[in-house]
Parts: C-alpha cells; sequence; structure tokens
C-alpha cells in the first residue's frame, strides 16, 4: 500500500514481548489468544497517520470464540474468576461482635469505573540513534525509568543505551504509569526494524478502548450497629473488576482495603479483596487508586445505618469517628486524627450546616417535584507507596558560569505543580530568584531508576531530593560566602569554579520504609495522612432525573503549603474529577464487550455548568506534618473522593421524594448517580410504567 513501511507484530520484537510488572507478564502483541476488544496485535507504520490507519483496516483476522466469557464482576462472580493475590484486613472479632449488636444489615454498593480523559491522549516518538543500539524516546510516561526497563527488555537492549525524556504531560491521572511503556515499546520495537524515527499518538477512541481506566467495584457488607447509630462490625467483601490482565489492580485492590475504615473507628472490622479477572480491556491506576472506591463503600455503610436508624447521617458520622489524640487504623497504623477532626468541623460550621438541613426541609416540604439534599464526610487518605521501597526521590542540580540554576528531576509534570513546587524550594536554599532557576525536562539519563510520580509522593519525594542537592552545593560555598560577603551569586559560582568546586550536586530522599504483613493484617502502609471534609447540596429535578451542584465546602488539611494557589487548583481539579466518577461519567460495552463510549460525544465529563456556583476551598489553618518537606503534605489525589458528596446528597434528595410519595428511603442506587438512575429511584406512575429500577 502507498506509504506504508512496515507491519510489525509478535514476530518482530527482538527480546521479549511482554511488559512485566511485579512478575505480571502482558503481552506487547497478542500472539495465540486475543482476551479483549481492544488488546494490540500488530501496529502498521506508514510515512503519514492516514495511511497507517488505512493500512491497519486492511488486516483481516479470523477468530475462534473463547468460551465462555464474560465482562462484569457479577458474571467473574458466577465464574469464580479471580486473580492473586486474594487479599484481607481484619481487627477485632467481627463474629463476635455480630451477637452483641442491636441490628444487622446487609447490602451492596456498585461504583462504576472512569476514563481519564486526560487532554493528551497517549503518545511518544522513538528515535533510533543509529549508533550501538541506542534509542531516545520522547514520551509522555508518568514513570520513564519503567518505560526505559520495558523498551530495553523488548529491545533485548541494556537500559544503558536507552533515554526517555518527558517534558510534561498534557494531563496523566495515573493513567500514563503502565499503559504508555507497552505504547512505547511498540513504538520502539518498530522504530528499531526500520531504522527509522517512530511516532505513535492515540486518537481518542483508540486510547479510550486500548489503556482502559478505573476499575469498576462491587462492595457487598454485613454491618452490625447499635440503636444510636454506633457501628461495632462491619465485614466487606470487595470486588473491582480487573480486565483481562491485571496490571495495577492488586494493589488497586490492597488501596480499598487499606481506606475501608476512613475516619471510622469500627471496632471490629474485616474487609477481603478479590480482583476479577474478566474478557475487558485491563483496568489501571486512576488518581485516588482504589482509596476513593474503598472510602465510598464505608461511607456507603455509614449512610445506610443512619437512615436505618431515623438519624440525621452527619450524627451517625460524628459518633463513629476516630477522636482520640492516638488512634490506630484497622491496619494497626498510629496516628492522630487531631487534624481530621478539627477539618470535619470546621466543614460543619463553614458550610452552616445545621442551618441549611432546615432550609433544605422547608425547600422539600414547599416543592414536590424539585428535592434538596446535602452530605458531609470526613477523610483520612494515606500518602505514599505501600510498597516501601518506591519511597525515594532523586535530583540533580547543576549551577552554570552564569549563575542560573538546572534541576532535573525524577518526577514528571503533569499539571500538579511539581516543578513550580521544586523551584520554589531550590530558590529557598540557593537564595537566588525563581527566575534563575529551570526545569527542562525528566530524563532517565540524568536520574537513574526514579520511582513513579503517584501515590500522592512525587512532589514529597522529589522535594526533599531537591533540597538535599541544594544544601550539598551550599555546604560547598559556605566558605566563599563567608570570605566575600560583598560577591553578587554570580561572582560567588565564577569564584568557585576557578577554586576547581564542583557545581553540580545529586540530591536523595530515603523516603519511609512502609509495608503491609498481609497475613498478620498489620503495617505501617503510608508515611503520614492527609485529612479533610467536604460537604455538598445538590438539587435533583425528580421528573427528569436532572440534578444540580449548588453548593461544595470544602476544609483541606495540606500541612503547611508551599503553594496554596497550586494546592487550591489541586483540591478543586480533584474534585471536579470526582464530581464526573460519582454523578456522570459512565462506561458502557456492548454485550460482546466492545467499549461502546469511545468520545466526548458519547461520554460525558464534568463542564462548567457542573461545578457548583459556591465552591469553597479551605485550607486548614496551623497545620503542622513533621514528614514531609517544609511541613506540607501530599493533595494530588485525596480530593477525588470528595465527589461523593454529590452521590450521597443525591441519594438524601430523591430519599425525599419518596418519602414524600409513601416509598421507602431505603433503596438501591449504584454510582455514577447519573440522570436515568435518579430519574428512575424517584419512583412514580411513569417509572412503574417503563419496570423496576435496575441498578448495575
Ligand atoms: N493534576 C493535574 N493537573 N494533572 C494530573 O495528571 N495527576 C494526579 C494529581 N494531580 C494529575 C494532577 C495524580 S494521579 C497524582 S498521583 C498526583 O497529582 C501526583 O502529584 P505529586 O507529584 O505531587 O505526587
Amino acid at each position: 500500500m502507498p506509504g506504508v513501511v512496515a507491519f510489525i507484530s509478535a514476530k518482530d520484537v527482538p527480546g521479549q514481548n511482554r511488559r512485566l510488572w511485579f512478575n505480571n507478564p502482558e503481552e506487547l502483541f497478542a500472539e495465540e489468544e486475543v482476551i479483549c476488544v481492544g488488546q494490540i496485535i500488530g501496529a502498521t507504520v506508514a510515512e503519514t497517520r492516514e495511511q497507517a490507519k488505512r493500512a491497519a483496516e486492511q488486516v483481516a483476522i479470523n477468530y475462534q470464540d473463547i468460551q465462555p466469557i464474560f465482562f462484569t464482576i457479577e458474571e467473574a462472580i458466577e465464574h469464580q474468576s479471580f486473580f492473586d493475590p486474594k487479599r484481607k484486613l481484619e481487627r477485632g472479632n467481627v463474629e463476635e461482635a455480630f451477637e452483641k449488636v442491636d441490628h444487622i444489615l446487609e447490602g451492596e454498593l456498585y461504583m462504576g469505573g472512569q476514563e481519564h480523559f486526560y487532554m493528551e491522549t497517549q503518545g511518544l516518538i522513538a528515535i533510533p540513534k543509529g549508533e550501538a543500539s541506542e534509542m531516545e524516546l520522547f514520551v509522555a510516561s508518568q514513570h520513564a525509568a519503567y518505560t526505559q526497563e520495558v523498551v530495553g527488555i523488548t529491545l533485548g537492549i541494556d537500559s544503558n543505551k536507552i533515554t526517555c525524556h518527558v517534558k510534561r504531560l498534557g494531563g496523566g491521572f495515573g493513567g500514563k504509569v503502565m499503559k504508555i511503556a507497552s505504547l512505547s515499546a511498540i513504538a520502539a520495537t518498530a522504530a528499531y526494524k526500520t531504522g527509522r524515527a517512530v511516532r505513535c499518538v492515540l486518537e481518542r477512541g483508540d486510547d479510550m478502548l486500548i489503556t482502559s481506566g478505573r476499575s469498576p467495584f462491587l462492595g457487598k457488607y454485613k454491618v452490625g450497629y447499635m440503636n444510636d447509630g454506633t457501628i461495632l462490625a462491619a465485614d466487606i467483601t470487595y470486588y473491582s473488576n480487573g480486565g483481562c490482565t491485571l496490571d495495577e489492580s492488586s494493589f488497586i485492590m490492597e488501596k480499598a482495603l487499606l481506606h475501608m475504615d476512613n475516619g471510622y473507628k469500627i471496632p471490629h472490622l474485616r474487609g477481603r479483596g478479590l480482583v476479577c479477572k474478566t474478557y475487558l480491556p485491563s483496568y489501571t491506576a486512576f488518581r485516588g487508586f482504589g482509596g476513593p472506591q474503598g472510602l465510598t463503600i464505608i461511607e456507603s455503610v455509614l449512610h445506610e445505618v443512619a437512615v436505618k436508624c431515623g438519624l440525621p447521617t452527619h450524627q451517625v458520622r460524628d459518633i463513629n469517628l476516630y477522636k482520640d489524640e492516638k488512634c490506630y487504623t484497622h491496619h494497626k497504623q498510629l496516628f492522630s486524627p487531631h487534624d481530621m477532626v478539627r477539618c470535619w468541623n470546621e466543614c460543619l460550621e463553614k458550610s452552616d450546616y445545621t442551618h441549611r438541613c432546615l432550609s433544605i426541609e422547608q425547600f422539600n416540604a414547599h416543592n414536590h417535584w424539585k428535592k434538596r439534599g446535602i452530605s458531609i464526610v470526613p477523610l483520612k487518605f494515606g500518602i505514599g507507596f505501600s510498597k516501601g521501597f518506591y519511597n525515594q526521590g532523586a535530583a540533580l542540580v547543576n549551577i552554570y558560569k552564569d549563575g542560573s540554576v538546572l534541576i532535573s528531576h525524577g518526577g514528571t509534570e503533569m499539571g500538579q505543580g511539581i516543578n513550580t513546587k521544586a523551584i520554589q524550594i531550590a530558590s529557598r536554599i540557593l537564595k537566588v530568584p525563581m527566575s534563575s532557576i529551570h526545569i527542562k525536562e525528566t530524563c532517565t539519563g540524568n536520574v537513574p531508576n526514579a520511582a513513579p510520580s503517584a501515590a500522592s509522593f512525587g512532589t514529597d519525594a522529589v522535594g526533599m531530593a531537591v533540597k538535599n542537592g541544594c544544601e550539598k552545593l551550599m555546604r560547598r560555598l559556605e566558605p566563599l560566602i563567608k570570605k566575600h560577603t560583598q560577591y553578587t551569586w554570580q561572582q560567588l559560582v565564577v569564584e568557585a569554579y576557578c577554586q576547581k568546586i564542583s557545581l553540580s550536586a545529586t540530591g536523595f530522599f530515603m523516603g519511609p520504609h512502609t509495608s503491609v504483613d498481609w497475613e498478620k493484617s498489620k503495617g505501617s502502609a503510608y508515611y503520614y495522612f492527609t485529612f479533610g471534609a467536604c460537604c455538598s447540596e445538590v438539587e435533583i429535578d425528580c421528573l427528569t432525573g436532572d440534578h444540580k451542584n449548588i453548593r461544595t465546602d470544602i476544609v483541606m488539611d495540606v500541612g503547611r503549603s508551599i503553594n496554596p494557589a497550586l494546592d487550591v487548583g489541586q483540591v478543586e481539579g480533584g474534585f471536579a474529577q470526582g464530581i464526573g466518577l460519582y454523578t456522570i461519567e459512565e462506561l458502557n460495552f456492548s454485550p460482546e464487550g466492545v467499549l461502546l463510549t469511545r468520545g466526548p460525544s458519547q461520554y460525558k465529563i464534568p463542564a462548567l455548568c457542573d461545578i457548583p456556583p459556591q465552591l469553597n476551598v479551605h485550607l486548614l489553618s496551623n497545620a503542622e506534618n513533621p514528614h514531609a518537606i517544609y511541613s506540607s503534605k501530599g493533595i494530588g489525589e485525596p480530593p477525588v473522593f470528595f465527589g461523593c458528596t454529590l452521590f450521597f446528597a443525591i441519594k438524601e434528595a430523591i430519599a425525599a421524594a419518596r418519602r414524600e410519595r409513601g416509598l421507602s428511603d431505603s433503596f438501591p442506587f449504584s454510582s455514577p448517580a447519573t440522570a436515568e438512575k435518579i430519574r428512575m429511584a424517584c419512583e412514580d406512575c411513569f417509572t412503574r410504567m417503563v419496570g423496576v429500577n435496575k441498578s448495575t
């Protein structure tokens, strides 16, 4: 075909046709069996994108169906199709506690998945250097070192000949940690075979189909509680849909289990986690990494207990909160909930919660077709990797003779502001203006073996490493600073150069050793916790199922913020992504497992109109954090969870409508709370014409 340069498949891979992740292999090109719609079989390489697309359309494949195939969590449970390991965490004696409680309630909550919908889809350019098998990749990766490693293994070339450059990502949100490594290896194979530079940028629909997103979760629970709403015991089984390969799903499940207590001191608590193996594209990391799912399911438990007790939901949450100065999580990690309780109380106060509950009651009494609801939740979110060896950061700081400073670090800039904060830290230590400091890129040649920018720990780790590198330089310059008190920075630097003092230093941060002993249900999984609380009010239209987000108040503990503007931006951005997760974004598949929602016309993400007109973000004052850089806290992921306040507020509003119609205020409802589901839950003569409310 015109313009077509090559067709690449498994047989062209010079090294290994697989990407390994903690011993879990994933084929780059399908060899024997295709296990999902969206799996890569081959790649066409052409002069232009159009030619490559046309060539790909010509590829004909005959399939023989695998039997049985299934796609949902329920079907996987039926077929007992689970990945290993299966995880469990337990504290107390759940069975014994169930004997003592006033009531027992059983229920479940399903939470749908989510597409990353980063502004820029996954893409890279692979350039063979034509010498000693060297290869350079300009790649949008949150984990450049992993991409380098996978490309090396695929090509059968040592890592020292593969260099990955990351300028910045057009959004990553966890979606550019793993899958981009496979794409890079595929493009690198094409570059290797053709000896030419190869660019691979996925179109939005292909990106959504191939790289997948946040895993759906199903939580089945049994909870034992007293008449006043105190929860004594809860036994929750979490199922996630991992798709056809494990990818990061077992770690995502671990994070869900580690967050299943949220801010609540439930003395007897057991969580089991099973990752379902289905025939869908493999799900992967997404901002929050199982945290939002683990947290939301326990929040649903709290919500349902309050409904059953006939008590206000905030009251049941309040009496179950961790409140002692020193507390232990269900995985026996010591922490102080002091700042979480402060966030909770401030949020109640700043949102004028009690007063607004009364106004909502009045509004609901006067409106039949429109109802309002309000919800408030606390948050305890673990920061850092529970796989302890990842808690490390590295940087390289170079000072040039003109006094300008170049920083390289192992993190990647994806919009979270890591570069701005790194420059602020260097400016503070070196005492030079931020304008003299530059960060050009992340490069595996400058900073090797860097951990992924993930787990909200990137800035923490990199910040410490930059600080360490700058302090080393300042120690070298100190004698000159003392001697030449009148020198400008540039004069000092030139003097140091003339005296043969190295103006380049590496910085390193050896973070905490975190780990969990899953056999013993025990371990310090996180470096520290970021706390917060959020309150949202919504209004639903019972006839159309539409809803309006009226007001949201967030109180967030970010310790002593290094950059409040960035941190508030992260809270707002994370919350906006939570709006999508809990109320709008819905992935639909055909009965054959084909993703139907493959672009903005089928898949809706939040727009301006979905942001509450009143969105108040308060950073908790006088908050400290002895563990992290300048007493700050990681903030990238936690606020996504706050979107669940909209979900529970919508549930409250629906309950008000149902009560008025003589229906039970306990009803099945799954996330996201889309217009269809809201409408069907507001049961009336019209919904009865359609049939029963079937939650997915
Ligand atoms: N903010 C923007 N604008 N774009 C992103 O891709 N990723 C989030 C969060 N905030 C993301 C973002 C994710 S998934 C993580 S883990 C953290 O930023 C990473 O930030 P850190 O480097 O401070 O840990």
